[in-house]
């Protein structure tokens, strides 16, 4: 069916409309930022952690595990819930700004690598209601680990980057333990 004059007009005027449109993106850009993880775990131990007790300040629990297998960071097939706040400084008083909320599986067969997969999801006023979406591999016996920023929400839509991580703080007494994380992402 031929296309009459008009409907031709009015075709070529969309095309130049979604040319338009498409190059309307704006410049990417890039944001550092550096902040403080806080992690309180339970002993690493699947009996301790079916007492309530154990459990009620934690921040990062196994959830599930291979039977009849320990369910720790280094075993195969154990799968942690985390809620762990996020502070600009070292110090758990400093000011919140937010909270690393997700999982990590340990998914390498020896346990040596935890597969990570969280939000950053802010609330400090610059910031808040944004979130970073993070994943990746965290090396157990590693003391630096990367993982990537795979996107984001807010003010990071579109986000792409990575995430450094280090452990800088740990007392094995109650299990808690603080990680810097360095951010570098692009967003629009
Ligand atoms: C962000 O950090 C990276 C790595 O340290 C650096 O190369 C880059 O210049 C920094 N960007 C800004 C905008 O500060
Ligand atoms: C919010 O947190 C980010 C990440 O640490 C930081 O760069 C920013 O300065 C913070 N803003 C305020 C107002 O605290
Ligand atoms: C877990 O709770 C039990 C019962 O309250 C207690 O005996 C045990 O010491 C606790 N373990 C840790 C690591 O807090
Ligand atoms: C949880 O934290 C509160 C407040 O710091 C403390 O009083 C309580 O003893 C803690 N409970 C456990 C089981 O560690
Ligand atoms: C963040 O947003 C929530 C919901 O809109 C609001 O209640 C809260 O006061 C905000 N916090 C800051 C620091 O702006
Ligand atoms: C974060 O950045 C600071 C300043 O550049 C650096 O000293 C520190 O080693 C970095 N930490 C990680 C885990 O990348």
């Amino acid at each position: 069916m031929a296309l009459t004059r008009a409907s031709k007009v009015c075709l070529l005027l969309l095309m130049t409309m979604f040319i338009f449109s498409s190059a309307e993106v704006g410049q990417l850009k890039e944001t550092n930022m550096t902040f403080y993880l806080h992690e309180w775990s339970v002993d690493l131990n699947f009996t301790a952690v079916t007492t309530a007790t154990n459990v009620t300040n934690a921040t990062a629990i196994p959830v599930t595990g291979i039977p009849g297998f320990p369910w720790t960071l280094t075993t195969f097939g154990t799968m942690f819930c985390a809620d762990d706040p996020i502070t600009v400084g070292f110090d758990k008083t400093s000011a919140q700004i937010g909270r690393a909320q997700g999982i990590f599986v340990t998914s390498a067969l020896d346990g040596s690598s935890t597969h990570v997969s969280a939000s950053i999801v802010f609330t400090n006023a610059t910031y808040n209601g944004s979130t970073i979406e993070i994943q990746g591999a965290s090396h157990n016996y590693q003391s630096v680990n990367e993982v990537a920023v795979v996107g984001g929400t807010g003010i990071f839509r579109y986000a792409r980057g990575y995430a450094t991580f280090q452990t800088v703080y740990q007392n094995k007494a109650n299990w808690y333990a603080v990680a810097k994380c360095n951010v570098t992402v692009l967003h629009y």
